[in-house]
């Protein structure tokens, strides 16, 4: 089992390009199935650009929702949500099918426009989160670096270009967020969070999540989840840092890894920095859409 494991995440993952991105077969080749997806009224789709904050969110959620359950202390976060396009063990869409739990928390990365219409149907509940593009870039590159399933990243210079460029896997980051901004415009299930927000003030930003759900949890267990929820909490939970995943090194580099606003400082001379905020301007101009590179 261990062994089929190791198999079906080996690297590399064969390269697929759509018009839109580049991606592997990992998040392909159920491509059919997942479209076709049966969504539920009561489910709950967390929606992200990888590396927004999608495990950080989920767990709030998965807190919120169903508590410090046996479950919770036994069963790692990428069985509890399921990551709907994966292929990788396990396979997001019949996880997702067979979830016991009400609501149902599933996570995607794909483009707005690329989601199962059942969610649209069905009137699901939507949670997108955001994160600035610069730690988000940060982020994804140590990420292709310690996960089999994503291409390599190369050398961080070029790495940068690949991102400003959307050849990505789950396609350009600005078109990501720019989209899914635009459908939150029309569509009040859809809540429209921000990284930094979150690591400003996990407590208001836990209050506004459950406003936004109805929702009514005391204060304690509010301050629960909100403390629950803490970087090292989490990173040194094998629940919710995926130390048992298949497809992650950690020699390379840790998932929680440092989970921080505005460590891409350490990462961009001031020459790529300008680079990227001047072409930052023109993909952006515009859009409403405002971040923050540091708190
Ligand atoms: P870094 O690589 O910058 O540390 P995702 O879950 O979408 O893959 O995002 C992973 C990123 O979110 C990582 O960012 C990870 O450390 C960060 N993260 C996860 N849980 C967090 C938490 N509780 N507080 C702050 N950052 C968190």
């Amino acid at each position: 089992q261990a062994h089929l494991k190791k198999a079906a995440c080996a690297r590399p993952g064969r390269t697929v390009r759509f018009p839109w991105c580049l991606s592997t077969h990992f998040y392909t080749d159920n491509w059919e199935n997942v479209q076709n997806f049966q969504a539920r009224p009561d489910d709950i789709l967390i929606a992200t650009y990888p590396k927004a904050g999608t495990t950080w969110v989920s767990y709030i959620l998965d807190l919120l929702y169903f508590g410090q359950t046996e479950r919770q202390t036994s069963t790692p976060i990428f069985d509890r949500v399921a990551f709907l396009e994966s292929t990788i063990s396990p396979m997001g869409k019949d996880l997702a099918d067979n979830l016991p739990t009400s609501p149902r928390l599933i996570k995607t990365h794909l483009p707005v426009q690329f989601v199962p219409k059942s969610f649209w149907e069905q009137n699901s509940t939507i949670i997108y989160v955001a994160r600035n593009a610069k730690d988000n870039m940060v982020s994804y590159f140590h990420f292709d670096r310690m996960t089999r399933t994503q291409p390599e990243p190369g050398e961080w210079s070029s790495y940068i270009h690949r991102f400003m460029e959307g050849k990505m896997v789950f396609g350009s980051w600005y078109d990501h967020v720019n989209g899914w901004w635009k459908k939150k415009q029309t569509h009040s299930k859809l809540h429209y969070m921000f990284y930094e927000d979150l690591s400003e003030d996990t407590g208001r930003e836990i209050d506004n999540l459950c406003s936004f759900l109805g929702l009514s949890r005391s204060d304690e267990e509010k301050k629960r989840v909100a403390s629950g929820v803490q970087f090292d909490n989490m990173k040194k939970d094998d629940t919710t840092n995926y130390s048992t995943h298949c497809a992650m090194d950690f020699k390379i580099s840790p998932f929680m890894r440092k989970g921080k606003v505005g460590d891409w400082k350490n990462h961009f001379t001031v020459a790529q920095s300008q680079q990227c905020d001047e072409d930052y301007e023109k993909k952006m101009k515009n859009s409403t859409l405002q971040f923050r590179t540091e708190i």
